[in-house]
């Protein structure tokens, strides 16, 4: 169940992949990914070659299976560096986000055979890698964590998808069986998580951020353009609301770099890498667990499958088809713990 073309065109089992997460998740998270049968990425942002290199041996020393790379278009140097580096490693798969990485640079890994999927925030921006000849295009909606455009996912998804011939992924705001199944309603292939993925015992999140992550409520998220210049949505801390608050009055330009400053040298400890600050979606909210990314599809899955088996009873209007959607073990935040706990109304009512 569930496989679609974007599963053949990527060599996976399910069409789900693992969005980069900068700061969130690296080789472990990957190549766990990966194996469990969804594309882990792995992300490059800020990163050096001899990184990226490190990167990809750690994840084909964890799994056979394929990943991907992804580069986010900061300049034309670092991108077509990647590239290069892409193709000299043989990987299978590159995704792009944020920006353009160029039509030279789309053709340049396309004729080494590589998978060009690309994240996009508008149906203008989608008919453009299309025209440039990528595979396929995820339609990130603005709720998702990383950056972000402004159109969320539910009007996003089917506008690009009547846009463009190739297939469309859907990211932002999945988190769970629901939201996947969303997905194909909308016209999408597979979705991208991301935020999701951070909660996972293989991810790099530190132990700030997983707190926060599993103590956020759905309004905890704010878009700044503090950390990267570039609107990006992240856990909203003291120091980015201060940031917005200096934006929203018109401060000048010196304070504004001073209080971008302290939100990018914020930390949680002395450590340096310990920092107070991350990208996460909106779907953080419904986050209250960490678990193996193992457990974390194969409970989606499950969960999905009957989710879907349920639906055909909404569309003839018997029972009240909503509340078998509804998680009532909140104990669970995913269906990680025994799948049936978390939509036990998806059981054979005895009445039935
Ligand atoms: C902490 C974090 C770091 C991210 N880093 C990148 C990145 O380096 N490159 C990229 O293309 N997208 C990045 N993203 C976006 C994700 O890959 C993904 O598209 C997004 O999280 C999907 O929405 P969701 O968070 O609602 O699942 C990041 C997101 C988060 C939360």
């Amino acid at each position: 169940m569930f496989h679609t073309v974007i599963c053949d065109l990527l060599g996976i089992r399910y069409p789900i992949l693992q969005g980069a997460l900068q700061g969130g998740g690296g080789v472990e998270l990957v190549a766990a990914v990966s194996e469990a049968g969804g594309l882990g990425v792995l992300p490059t942002f800020g990163g050096t070659d001899q990184k990226l290199r490190a990167d990809i041996a750690g994840v084909r020393a964890r799994t056979n299976r394929p990943f991907g790379v992804n580069i986010m278009p900061m300049g034309r140097g670092i991108t077509e560096r990647c590239a290069a580096t892409c193709i000299e490693l043989g990987i299978p798969v590159v995704t792009t986000g944020r920006a353009d990485p160029g039509e030279a640079v789309v053709r340049r890994l396309k004729a080494a055979g590589i998978k060009v999927v690309s994240v996009i925030p508008t149906v203008e921006h989608a008919r453009r890698m299309e025209a440039e000849g990528v595979d396929a295009v995820v339609a990130s909606g603005a709720e998702a964590g990383g950056h972000v455009g402004t159109v969320s996912t539910l009007p996003l998804v089917p506008q690009v998808v009547d846009a463009v011939k190739i297939p469309v992924l859907a990211a932002g705001g999945i988190g769970d069986a629901r939201g996947f199944l969303a997905a194909f309603a909308l016209g999408a292939v597979g979705i991208q998580m991301g935020t999701r993925f951070m909660a996972t015992t293989e991810s790099d999140l530190n132990d700030w951020g997983r707190d926060r992550l599993l103590a956020m409520r759905e309004t905890d998220t704010i878009v700044t353009r503090a950390m990267t210049g570039a609107t990006v949505r992240c856990i909203r801390t003291p120091e980015i609301a201060a940031y917005e608050d200096a934006v929203a009055r018109g401060a000048d330009t010196a304070e504004l770099k001073d209080l971008a400053a302290r939100v990018r040298t914020s930390r949680y400890g002395e450590d340096r890498s310990d920092r107070r600050q991350s990208a996460a979606g909106q779907v953080a909210g419904m986050i209250t667990e960490v678990v193996a990314v193992r457990e974390l599809l194969e409970a989606m899955l499950a969960d999905a499958t009957r989710l879907a088996e349920r639906l055909p009873s909404v569309a003839k209007g018997r029972n009240d088809s909503t509340a078998s959607m509804r998680r009532t073990d909140t104990s669970s935040s995913s269906g990680v713990a025994a799948a049936p706990k978390v939509y036990p109304s998806l059981e054979p009512q005895k009445s039935q």
